[in-house]
């Protein structure tokens, strides 16, 4: 009876205690996405009583939608739904998915612009990924064989931005590759997986190659722009254009970077891609100057820090990297991703129900040299939010420790 008193009784209490506080962190986790996919169900509401896809807030504070021609945020709101399918199995995210990425499935055959990774691996991709759909298949490799057109040999990288019009035409560029281009190889990687065909992943592997070889300084952080001639491949320009100038480190491209390298490692296990995202995983975590709650500036060497906004995009572009890189990795990345979506989930950065016009985040930056998006919503930076929940749960979510 004493030893039960003494030692049993004891243990029962603390493992009682220990199990309620394992279930209250599953619980706070949870409501997380119970909460975003309520905001998430009036943003649904509202794009379709418009028939269009959000992409953020106007000035004006009315909604900004994505341009019908086409625009390289398209593919990130029907992603998000997808997320939110995968995550609850509710079918009317699915159904919404569909019917928002049908929108512009005819994009497929863009071969003006470098987006196309971007567009169609995180709505059609995910959707493939998810439902086996044969009809998304295609989609994905039309559009792998329209980004694929923009691949230079000599360049040895796919162009990103073409020079004849915009405010490209004045920069005096003439083969522009920006780091953000990166995120546009894991299309070309499944490509070659759906197709059996090699060239859509060589010419991802000599992009990649060329983007170690000439976009980052010795401190592992990178420009943002490299400017080549075609004819030659050699490099003309080292330059930024959404940055706060061509040395300084522009916080969304360091994610970029980090992400692509680690979807490099992932399609190829050459230990330089690892390498490569764990130097720059390196650079972004012990930065100095980045505020304690782990949300960098827009631009690491910004003029007027801590006077400039934030940009939660790059934050959540992170935070997804750093939690698939953490699988492939010897460092350990977990203290650095809980920080950042601990924050995240704060009233500061996450919108009330039906505020911020029913996107979850608050805080991005579009383009500040552009005048373009500041400190607002950004449907990307809610799309990799989602991911970075649901990567998050099925990494460090156990089966003994979920309600
Ligand atoms: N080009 C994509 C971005 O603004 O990050």
């Amino acid at each position: 009876m004493k030893l039960i008193k003494k030692i049993v009784l004891p243990l029962l209490i603390c493992l009682f205690y220990s199990c309620q506080e394992k279930k209250a962190e599953t619980k706070k986790e949870e409501s997380v996405m119970e909460k975003a996919e309520k905001q998430f169900s009036l943003l649904v509401v509202e794009a379709e009583k418009a028939n269009r896809i959000p992409r953020t807030i106007n000035k004006d504070g009315e909604m900004h939608w994505a341009k019908e021609r086409f625009d390289w945020t398209e593919g990130f709101f029907p992603g998000s739904c997808w997320y939110l399918f995968e995550a609850t199995g509710n079918k009317k995210w699915q159904m919404a998915a569909e019917k928002f990425q049908a929108q512009f499935e005819s994009h497929k055959h863009l071969t003006t612009n470098h987006d196309l990774g971007f567009v169609f691996n995180c709505s059609y991709g995910n959707g493939f990924r998810l439902t086996k759909n044969e009809a998304f298949k295609e989609v994905m490799i039309t559009a792998s064989n329209s980004l694929l057109t923009r691949f230079n040999p000599n360049v040895g990288c796919i162009k990103s931005w073409d020079v004849t019009g915009g405010w490209q035409k004045e920069r005096g560029w003439m083969f522009p590759v920006i780091v953000d281009n990166m995120m546009n190889l894991e299309l070309l990687f499944e490509a070659s997986k759906l197709t059996g065909d090699s060239k859509y992943k060589e010419a991802a592997i000599t992009h990649a190659n060329t983007t170690i070889k000439n976009h980052f300084r010795e401190n592992n952080s990178s420009f943002h722009v490299v400017d080549y001639n075609p004819e030659t491949g050699e490099v003309r320009h080292k330059q930024t254009a959404q940055g706060f100038s061509h040395d300084s480190s522009w916080a969304r491209g360091q994610a970029w970077g980090l992400y692509g390298y680690t979807v490099c490692y992932r399609y190829t296990k050459d230990k330089k891609y690892l390498e490569q995202a764990q130097k720059i995983a390196n650079y972004i975590l012990n930065f100095k100057g980045t505020p304690e709650d782990g949300i960098p500036y827009w631009d690491y060497n910004a003029e007027h820090i801590p006077n400039e906004p934030r940009d939660v995009s790059a934050a959540t572009i992170t935070a997804s990297a750093l939690i698939e890189l953490d699988k492939y990795s010897k460092e350990n990345y977990k203290g650095a991703i809980d920080k950042i979506l601990n924050t995240l989930a704060t009233k500061e950065y996450t919108a009330a129900l039906g505020e911020n016009h029913n996107f979850l985040l608050k805080h991005s930056v579009g383009s500040i040299p552009h005048n373009n998006e500041i400190d607002v919503p950004l449907n990307y930076a809610d799309y990799y939010y989602f991911e970075a929940l649901l990567r998050y749960k099925n990494e460090y979510k156990t089966e003994s420790n979920e309600e």
